[in-house]
């Protein structure tokens, strides 16, 4: 594209806060702070030079504002649905849950990779329309981490998402701050996702060549936006920084590396932190994964350093010629992950993932383990239970896979046999186990299914039990049948 780069500075989401006390639902005499964040429509300048875009944003922010958690204090959060009662993107009602009986303005918030009881998970069926809201309670009873929240209304996630209903929800804990690391004014998220922007501004989500059945099954921007700027710039002082990377794209993964063949120091991934920072050149991140990282601008002091996806800078950091000290450090440790034993596991769950293809051979639908969402609960695991789960990719194309309420570790990748899967149903290895890669030996919620590969996760049910979901985050996938309930059984007394 021919807009000018690097001319807006870099916007950093606000912090929300708390509007008052409320009584803890689970703690009778106790309150809670309660956080009001509404969902509406609002208008955003995307890039100097476009027109203003039209959006919907958490507290009408785009992205929404951040959510500050510290673990072990739960608080409470008011969802409230104040957008139009028209959808402004192409709605396929043909799609499972967007039937033309359903009214066209749906929301339900998930916080995505917390751990909480079922009834605050934001089952997507569980959606409610403009003039209600919801009252989620958080637990916070898990470790430091970058998650995110994000809108998960059955049938419409992509286009909820799409139209800007995200944000980031940091959960901080008492070790982690031990550790020193980059923060306050130094520690910051980086929300990546790309958007189709017409020349006036609109944003544009792509349709079939059906006008009855519009889904596609990847969208992909011209536009790559970070904190909700096409190309911004940050100025940063020649110190420590620590940024949170999270892909909120829909179909995009970005390949993300320094300029400068500048290294970054990975320190945690999805669920936080990893055992030692990591030095990595490039960091892959598919939907709905992330990656914290740290940059020293210390050598860089006067100069610039772009971040950048494949070869095009996305945002740029002008170093100041002068530091305060910085008191940060980067540990050569940070968290130890205890490994889970497979050999553990109370369950193995062999699990496909599938298309359905048309006369023609062209994909119109991918399924997992080759059921559809209102197919009876198949997964059931007990609560506290280890479980690995294997699955299988007979699809031609990678799908990143999550799996709510719990965190898990990558076990290992192995290819197979495809013929003989398709034949009888048999799990032929073809080659030896690929073991995890370094970035992926700390906890995650949201793994790389290869093409070709059985891929296996291991993970120990804790949570209340109750019904979540599992699901592709691909999210024209997701809205399309890759997304099944599962149901946590409760322990055995
Ligand atoms: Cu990012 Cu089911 O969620
Ligand atoms: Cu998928």
């Amino acid at each position: 594209t021919s807009l000018a780069r690097f001319v807006d500075p870099l916007p950093i989401p606000s912090v929300a806060r708390a509007a008052e006390q409320r009584a803890d639902p689970a703690n009778p005499g106790h309150t809670l702070p309660c956080y009001r964040i509404e969902m509406r429509a609002c208008k955003v300048r995307l890039h100097r030079d476009i027109p203003t875009t039209p959006v919907w944003g958490y507290n009408g922010q785009f992205p929404g504002p951040s959510i500050e958690a510290r673990r072990g204090e739960p608080l409470l959060v008011e969802w409230v649905n104040a957008l139009p009662s028209q959808h402004f993107l192409p709605i396929d009602h043909t799609l499972h849950g967007a039937e033309r009986d359903k009214p066209d303005v749906r929301a339900i918030t998930h916080v995505h990779g917390a751990r909480v009881p079922a009834k605050a998970d934001g089952f997507p069926d569980d959606w409610y329309t403009p003039g209600h809201s919801v009252l989620y309670r958080y637990p916070n009873g898990q470790d430091a981490a970058t998650l995110w929240y994000h809108d998960h209304a059955m049938g419409i996630t992509r286009l909820n998402i799409y139209a800007g209903l995200f944000g980031a929800y940091i959960v901080r804990d008492a070790e982690e701050q031990a550790l020193h690391l980059p923060s306050g004014d130094y520690d910051m998220p980086l929300i990546l996702c790309d958007r189709l922007v017409a020349q006036d501004g609109q944003l544009y989500y792509p349709v079939s060549d059906d006008p009855h059945a519009p889904w596609v099954m990847q969208c992909l921007g011209n536009l790559v936006l970070c904190n909700g700027k096409v190309f911004p710039y940050l100025d940063v002082e020649p110190r420590r920084y620590r940024f949170r990377l999270i892909n909120v794209a829909n179909t995009r993964f970005f390949d993300l590396s320094l300029s400068h063949d500048q290294a970054m120091q990975q320190i945690a991934s999805d669920q936080g932190l990893l055992p030692a920072p990591l030095e990595r050149a490039r960091i892959e991140l598919y939907p709905a994964e992330r990656a914290d990282v740290v940059i020293d601008f210390a050598g860089f002091a006067g100069k610039s350093v772009q971040l950048r996806h494949e070869s095009q800078g996305i945002v740029e950091f002008r170093v100041r010629a002068q530091s305060s000290r910085d008191m940060s450090a980067l540990p050569a440790t940070l968290r130890p992950v205890t490994r889970i034993d497979p050999a553990a596991a109370a369950r193995e769950r062999i699990l496909t993932l599938n298309e359905i293809d048309d006369a023609n051979g062209n994909a119109m639908q991918m399924l997992l383990d080759g059921k559809r969402w209102s197919d009876p609960i198949t997964e059931n695991p007990r609560q506290n239970s280890i479980e690995t789960w294997s699955f299988v990719n007979l699809t031609g194309d990678a799908h990143p896979i999550h799996v709510h309420l719990v965190r898990f570790q990558v076990i290992d990748r192995r290819p197979f046999d495809l013929f003989a899967w398709n034949a009888h149903r048999k799990l032929e290895f073809t080659g030896p186990a690929v073991p995890p890669e370094p970035q992926e030996l700390g906890w995650k919620d949201t793994v790389r299914a290869d093409s070709g590969m059985v891929t296996r996760i291991a993970m120990r049910f804790d949570g209340e039990p109750g019904r979540y979901v599992w699901h592709c985050h691909f999210l024209e996938h997701e809205d399309n049948e890759m997304m099944r309930p599962f149901q946590v059984l409760p322990a055995h007394s």
